[in-house]
């Protein structure tokens, strides 16, 4: 496969569904909101949107399947799987707040080899592929240069439907708040993991993730330069529910003070 042409390909599927979704936001009155579980929302906006990336998708790789948020399809490829976010941050969606973005991976057996995150706040396109680096609308992209979490600037998500490690959770932030330049929650983990891609983060950790919100970042982090992980260090963790991402000089103490505070047994 020419991964940088798949990826290429996808961005024009991307575009397509960005379309709709940048107008639907524009026009957001009578939108039609679900509560999937408590505080978790999907609309409308994110099943159409997932319906269009899906067609879209298929038709460039007929054999393909699909690991999709909103389950538009079961479909599972033997080779090549999309993952697919159509709406990363339906919260700030439905409230009129960026940034939320598209996500779109592409699996190759196990291994990601396209990756896509459309932001619709700031117009970004960020993509990779698989030996190709990271890219930001054009220009090459890398992760910071910064050695230590005293020099970072470290982005979370918050948990709201997963409070199993809040006290952990707590903790952590107690210790980034006094010990680094400073903690973000964007609402849009797609856009955290982008960010730190592209540098402006040096540092992400969340847990209680899906496939769907990592897939494409993992490989924009990697291909950027930088490492991804679980909390215990392990390097592949697409499904695992918890990441760690960072650039490659503060990963180890990254890794090891999340370790300890969200593991702490
Ligand atoms: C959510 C966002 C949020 C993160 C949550 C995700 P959704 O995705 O990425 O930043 O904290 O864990 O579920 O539900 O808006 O697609
Ligand atoms: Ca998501
Ligand atoms: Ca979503």
């Amino acid at each position: 496969m020419q991964y940088q042409k798949i990826c290429f390909d996808a961005m024009e599927v991307v575009k397509e569904a960005a379309v709709y979704v940048r107008d639907r936001h524009e026009n957001r009155e009578g939108l039609n909101i679900e509560e999937k579980g408590k505080q978790n929302f999907v609309t409308e906006v994110d099943k159409k949107a997932e319906q269009i990336l899906v067609s879209g998708l298929s038709n460039l790789l007929p054999e393909s399947g699909f690991i999709a948020e909103e389950g538009t399809s079961n479909k599972r490829g033997e080779t090549y799987n999309w993952v697919i976010d159509p709406v990363d941050g339906t919260t700030n969606f439905i409230h009129g707040v960026f940034p939320f973005a598209i996500s779109v991976g592409l699996l190759e057996k196990e291994e990601i080899v396209a990756g896509i995150v459309y932001e619709f706040g700031l117009n970004e396109f960020f993509y990779s592929w698989k030996g190709g680096g990271a890219w930001l609308n054009g220009d090459p992209i890398q992760v910071s240069g910064v050695s230590t979490i005293g020099q970072a600037l470290i982005a979370t998500g918050f948990p709201y439907t997963n409070f199993t490690y809040l006290t952990e959770f707590m903790n952590s932030m107690d210790y980034f708040m006094k010990n680094s330049h400073g903690l973000r929650r964007l609402g849009s983990a797609a856009t955290d993991i982008a960010y730190v891609a592209c540098g402006r983060y040096d540092g992400f950790y969340e847990y209680g993730l899906h496939p769907w919100d990592i897939a494409a970042g993992i490989l924009l982090v990697r291909e950027a330069g930088g490492e991804v992980s679980d909390f215990d260090g392990h390097k592949e963790p697409l499904f695992s529910g918890d990441i760690i991402c960072s650039n490659r000089n503060s990963y180890a103490e990254f890794q090891e003070t999340i370790h300890k505070i969200m593991k702490p047994q």
